[in-house]
C-alpha cells in the first residue's frame, strides 16, 4: 500500500538468537556436504539451534521484551500482537497467544500468520493498516521461527540452510514524527502470494491433506520439502519487483535508500536482486553468514543488530524485501 504520508513508524526493535552455534563443520559430520559447497551456494557459515525446552513463544517473548524495551513501553500498553511464524508452538492455539501470557501483555487480540519468509513484511503491512484506520495504536510484529525442529536433518538439500530465532518490532503512530524535514514513519508496504508455486517450498504432511499417522513419519512429511531451484529462479524477480514498486509508491530511487535489509537466504539471490536494482553490496545489510535462514525472523533480527551496531540510523530510509513459502513475497521501505 502506498502511503506517502506515513500512518505508522517503529518505536522499538529487538531480536533472540539461541546461544548454541551449528557450523558447517559440525554438518559435514551430519550429512554428505562441505563447508566449500554451503559456503559457495548460499553465503552460510554457520547457523543458530534453539536447545531442547526452549518453545517458538519462549524466543518470541525475549525479542519482543527487548523491542517493548526499546520503545520504552509496556506489554500492557500492547493493542494488538501479530506472530508470523510457520513453526508454531502447536497448531493451535496460536503461537500469539502464548507471546501475549509470557509478555504479561492485557486482553488484546492476538494472532498468528503464515506467510513463511514474508511474514513479517505481511505482518508490517497488517499493523500499519490497523494503525492508519484509528482502530489501534501500539501494535507487536514478532516474526520468529524455530526451524530445526521440522527440517530432516538427513537431508542435505535443506538442513544446510535453515536456523532458528526471532525479531520484533513494535509500530506506533507515526503522528507527524520528521527528522530533517523528512517525515519518518512506514512509507510503503507491498504485499503478494502466489499459490501456483505451492509445491515448490511446503510441510506437506500433519494437515488436513495427510493428517499425522505412520505414513506421515516413515515418509518425513511433517518435515521441510523444497525444490531450491524454482524458488530461486522466482525470488530474484519477485524481490526485484515488489522492491521496485514500494519504491515507485514513495516517489524514491534506488540511490536515495540507505539500506537494502533483505531476507537472508541465499547470498546469491540477495546479490542478483541488488544488481537488478543498481544497488551496490555495500548499502546491503547482511547476517546469512552468521544466522542462515530464520524465515519471518530474518529481517527484524538483521535491523535490530543494524541500529544497534550504529549502522542503521534514525532518519536512514531501509528498503526491506523477503520472499518464501506460499510463494508470498514483498517489500516495505521505513525511514527510521
Ligand atoms: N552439499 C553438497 N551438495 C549439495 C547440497 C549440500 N548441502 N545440497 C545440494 N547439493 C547438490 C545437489 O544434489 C546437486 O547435485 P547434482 O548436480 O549431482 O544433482 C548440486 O548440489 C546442485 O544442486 P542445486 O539444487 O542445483 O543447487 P543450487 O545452486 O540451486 O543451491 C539452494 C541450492 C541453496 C537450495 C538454492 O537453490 C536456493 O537457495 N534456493 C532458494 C531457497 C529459498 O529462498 N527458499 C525460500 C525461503 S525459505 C522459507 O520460506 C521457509
Amino acid at each position: 500500500m502506498p502511503s506517502l504520508e506515513p500512518a505508522s513508524r517503529i518505536l522499538g526493535t529487538g531480536h533472540y538468537l539461541p546461544p548454541t552455534v551449528r557450523t558447517n563443520a559440525d554438518l559435514e559430520k551430519m550429512v554428505e556436504t562441505s563447508d566449500a559447497w554451503i559456503v559457495e551456494r548460499t553465503g552460510i557459515h554457520e547457523r543458530r539451534i534453539a536447545p531442547e525446552g526452549v518453545v517458538t513463544s519462549d524466543m518470541a517473548a525475549a525479542a519482543a521484551k527487548s523491542a517493548l524495551e526499546a520503545a520504552e513501553l509496556e506489554a500492557k500498553d500492547l493493542d494488538l500482537i501479530i506472530v508470523g511464524t510457520v513453526t508454531p508452538d502447536m497448531p493451535m492455539p496460536a503461537t500469539a497467544v502464548f507471546v501475549q501470557q509470557k509478555l504479561g501483555a492485557g486482553h488484546c487480540p492476538a494472532f498468528d500468520l503464515s506467510a513463511a519468509c514474508a511474514g513479517f513484511i505481511f505482518g508490517l503491512s497488517i499493523a500499519d493498516q490497523f494503525i492508519r484506520s484509528g482502530a489501534m495504536k501500539n501494535v507487536l510484529v514478532v516474526g520468529v521461527e524455530l526451524l530445526s525442529r521440522v527440517v530432516n536433518w538427513e537431508d542435505r538439500t535443506t538442513c544446510v540452510l535453515f536456523g532458528d530465532g526471532a525479531g520484533a518490532v513494535v509500530l506506533g503512530p507515526a503522528d507527524g514524527a520528521m527528522l530533517d524535514g523528512k517525515p519518518r514513519g512506514l512509507l510503503s508496504t507491498r504485499i503478494h502470494s502466489d499459490g501456483a508455486l505451492a509445491q515448490s517450498l511446503m510441510i506437506p504432511g500433519g494437515g488436513s491433506v495427510t493428517p499425522m499417522g505412520p505414513e506421515v513419519l516413515e515418509q518425513k512429511l511433517h518435515k521441510v520439502h523444497m525444490k531450491g531451484q524454482d524458488i530461486f529462479k522466482v525470488a530474484v524477480k519477485n524481490l526485484y519487483g515488489a522492491s521496485k514498486a514500494a519504491l515507485d509508491d514513495t516517489g524514491m530511487t534506488p540511490e536515495e535508500i540507505d539500506w537494502i535489509c533483505p531476507h537472508q537466504a541465499n547470498l546469491r539471490i540477495i546479490d542478483f536482486a541488488a544488481t537488478r536494482l543498481g544497488v551496490k553490496m555495500d548499502k546491503v545489510l547482511l547476517n546469512i553468514d552468521k544466522v542462515g535462514n530464520t524465515s519471518s525472523a530474518s529481517i527484524p533480527i538483521l535491523l535490530d543488530q543494524s541500529l544497534r551496531a550504529g549502522k542503521v540510523r534514525p532518519g536512514h530510509t531501509v528498503l526491506m524485501c523477503a520472499l518464501g513459502a506460499g510463494i508470498s513475497w514483498g517489500g516495505a521501505i521505513v525511514r527510521m
